[in-house]
C-alpha cells in the first residue's frame, strides 16, 4: 500500500489550504492510499540561519526529513503571500534542503494552493515547483490552484467548481502512478 503525507503551509486556524490538505487527504484514501496529515505547528523551526546549523539543527528538521523519505506520496497545500510561497513553507523547504540524504527524492509531490484571490495562487505554484525542483524533487505537472476561496468548498470541505474535482482526480492519478523507481 502506498503512503502519503499531506501538509498546509499556513497554520491558520481557519486556513483555507487546511481544507485542500484534507480534502486531498480523503481522496487519497480513497484511491488506496495510507494517509497520514500532518500539522505544521507541531515542526517549529526558528527561522533558518547557517550559523544554527553548527550545533542547533532544530529537533522538528530531522524529524520531518525523516518522514518525507520514509513516505511515497507528500501533498503540500500553500497559501501565496505577495505573489510568493508562505514563509513557514520557504523556511520549512529551507531547513529540509540541508539534511542528508535528501528528503525530497524519495517521494512523489502534489502541489496545491487556495487563495483569496481569483488567481488561485498561480505565482506561489509556480514558485514553489521552480524551488522544489531546483532540490530534486518529482512534482506531478497537475496543479492545484484554488480561488476565491471563501466561494471554493462546500460545508463538507469539497470543492464545488467541476474543474477543480476533475484536477483533484487528475493529481491522485498522477501521485500514485508516477514513481521515482
Ligand atoms: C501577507 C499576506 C500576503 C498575501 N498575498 C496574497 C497574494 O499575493 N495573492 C493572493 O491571492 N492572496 C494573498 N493573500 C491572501 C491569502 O490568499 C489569504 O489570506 C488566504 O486565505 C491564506 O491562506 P489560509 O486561509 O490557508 O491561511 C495574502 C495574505 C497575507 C496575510
Amino acid at each position: 500500500m502506498k503512503t502519503a503525507l499531506t501538509l498546509s503551509g499556513s497554520i491558520r486556524k481557519e486556513s483555507y489550504n487546511r481544507v485542500l490538505q484534507q480534502h486531498m487527504g480523503r481522496a487519497l484514501t480513497a484511491a488506496g492510499v495510507e494517509v497520514t496529515e500532518l500539522d505544521l505547528t507541531d515542526f517549529p523551526m526558528p527561522i533558518f540561519n547557517e550559523d544554527l546549523e553548527v550545533d542547533s539543527v532544530p529537533e522538528a528538521t530531522v524529524k520531518l526529513a525523516e518522514l518525507w523519505r520514509s513516505h511515497d506520496i507528500i501533498f503540500i497545500a500553500t497559501p501565496e503571500y505577495n505573489g510568493g510561497v508562505s514563509p513557514l513553507m520557504v523556511n520549512t523547504i529551507t531547513w529540509l534542503s540541508r539534511q542528508k540524504p535528501s528528503p525530497f527524492r524519495h517521494a512523489v509531490f502534489g502541489i496545491g494552493g487556495v487563495s483569496s484571490g481569483k488567481y488561485g495562487t498561480i505565482w506561489n505554484l509556480s514558485h514553489l515547483r521552480d524551488s522544489l525542483s531546483k532540490v530534486g524533487t518529482l512534482v506531478v505537472p497537475t496543479l492545484l490552484g484554488i480561488g476565491p476561496a471563501d466561494q471554493a468548498f462546500d460545508e463538507k470541505g469539497d470543492p464545488v467548481e467541476p474543474a477543480i474535482i476533475r484536477k483533484v482526480e487528475q493529481m491522485v492519478h498522477e501521485l500514485t502512478h508516477f514513481s521515482r523507481g
